[in-house]
């Protein structure tokens, strides 16, 4: 999580525009430990979803002592990367995964924090987040020179970072020119070294955050072989629909509310009389609002994470007898539809929902107190309506009952 007069300061002055190397004093605490590197690393493994790179060549699997990575710490993990090295006759090798959080829940609600002060004091739309891990013995990026389609936060824990950036137009005619936002990720075939002139360097270590911004070229270049591992938060952001909106709002703030009807949804003749009202401005008018609003609620909710915390319908089951509690850092929203309908949010997942009057109370005790006890379940007696939506608040991850209290992640 961000201290506050940090936050705001990478706001006014790195954000958007170029690399800023984010000290560990910029954060409240560290957002991952090399614990968290070694889990997920293993699971991946197991899953067959991380891609691995030796001497430059894609690999899709190895076998490897997965065990070793049981330590848990800084010894584990270079055990573990000297060791598929010496597996590899000592060639360099590289290994990345992406969706992290999609196979370890946990590491969803560590960014969500820092995340949900981003994107509330930023504004930003995220259309996505992809939470990856990188690590190896290597020299430089295998992928050589590249942009990525998203802003990054690179999270080093062990062996740092040193990065060159180029901003985008430094290496343009290599590629032809084109606006930073609209670029998808791209490799070049140059070679990188005649113009490393021309880049920045960043070196980051253990603790800092390094971020650079959608659209900028960039290596690794470690200058020899060394172990490293480290978090990157990838933030895809809806540039297009933060604009639109962002400008809408402004211009409809400047606006008294009756220049507004006459502004956007009037026929105007040339000295500007008003000819005629759209009577379905208010309809428009009413949409863009829900628009923002939605938007900005899932985003809140989700962090921006769309592969998420997947629904698990054997694992749990609502029980009158045991009190529940909002999970750290995820947020319920429950929104009235003029459909009549119900719109429940949780952890990015959305519910159209019929809810009778007791699930409506409760659950809104629920969001607003953060925690409802067993004797407020039996003034409502066996409410169906109730268990599932109770169940399914449960399933999304947003709230933990019983003893799964006792052994919350906080
Ligand atoms: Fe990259």
């Amino acid at each position: 999580m961000w201290k506050d007069e940090n936050l705001k300061r990478f706001l006014e002055t790195g954000y958007e525009e170029a690399p800023v190397v984010l000290p560990p004093e910029s954060m409240q605490a560290p957002i991952f430990s090399i614990r968290d590197g070694c889990l997920a690393l293993k699971i991946m493994i197991e899953a067959k979803s991380i891609q691995w790179w030796i001497n430059g060549r894609r690999r899709q699997e190895m076998n490897i002592p997965l065990h070793i990575l049981d330590g848990g710490d800084e010894t584990a993990m270079n055990h573990f990367i000297d060791e598929v090295t010496r597996l590899n006759d000592g060639e360099e090798m590289m290994f990345s995964g992406h969706n992290c959080h999609a196979a370890i829940p946990e590491l969803q609600l560590r960014c969500k924090p820092f995340l949900h002060q981003l994107y509330g004091e930023s504004g930003v739309c995220s259309n996505g987040v992809n939470l990856m891990m990188f690590g190896g013995k290597y020299t430089e990026t295998p992928a050589g020179v590249h942009t990525d389609p998203c802003d990054i936060f690179l999270i080093p824990l062990i062996g740092g970072k040193r990065l060159l950036t180029w901003e985008w137009q430094l290496l343009d005619g290599n590629e032809g020119t084109e606006v930073p936002v609209k670029i998808p990720a791209k490799s070049l075939t140059i070679n990188w070294r005649e113009e490393q002139h021309k880049a920045e360097v960043y070196c980051c270590n253990a603790g800092d955050i390094l971020y650079f911004p959608v659209g900028y070229w960039h290596i690794n270049d470690y200058q020899t072989a060394k172990n490293t591992f480290s978090f990157g938060i990838n933030v895809f952001k809806n540039s297009d629909f933060a604009r639109t909106i962002g400008a809408i709002q402004r211009k409809m703030r400047q606006l008294p509310i009756a220049d507004k009807i006459a502004s956007m949804s009037a026929k105007c003749d040339e000295s500007g009389e008003v000819l005629e009202l759209d009577p379905t401005y208010a309809q428009y008018l009413a949409l863009i609002e829900e628009a923002i609003r939605i938007n900005f609620l899932i985003r809140s909710s989700s962090a921006g994470f769309v592969t998420g915390i997947k629904l698990d319908t054997t694992v749990m089951a609502f029980s009158l007898n045991c009190p529940v509690r909002v999970r750290p850092y995820s947020r319920i929203f429950l929104v009235n539809c003029e459909d009549g309908r119900d719109t429940l949010i949780s952890n990015g997942m959305v519910a159209k929902l019929n809810l009778s009057a007791d699930a409506k109370i409760i659950i809104s005790t629920l969001i607003e107190t953060g925690k409802c006890d067993p004797t407020f379940f039996a003034q409502s007696g066996a409410d169906p309506c109730l268990e599932n939506v109770m169940n399914w608040l449960l399933q999304t991850g947003s709230v933990i009952q019983d003893s799964e209290i006792e052994n919350a992640y906080v």
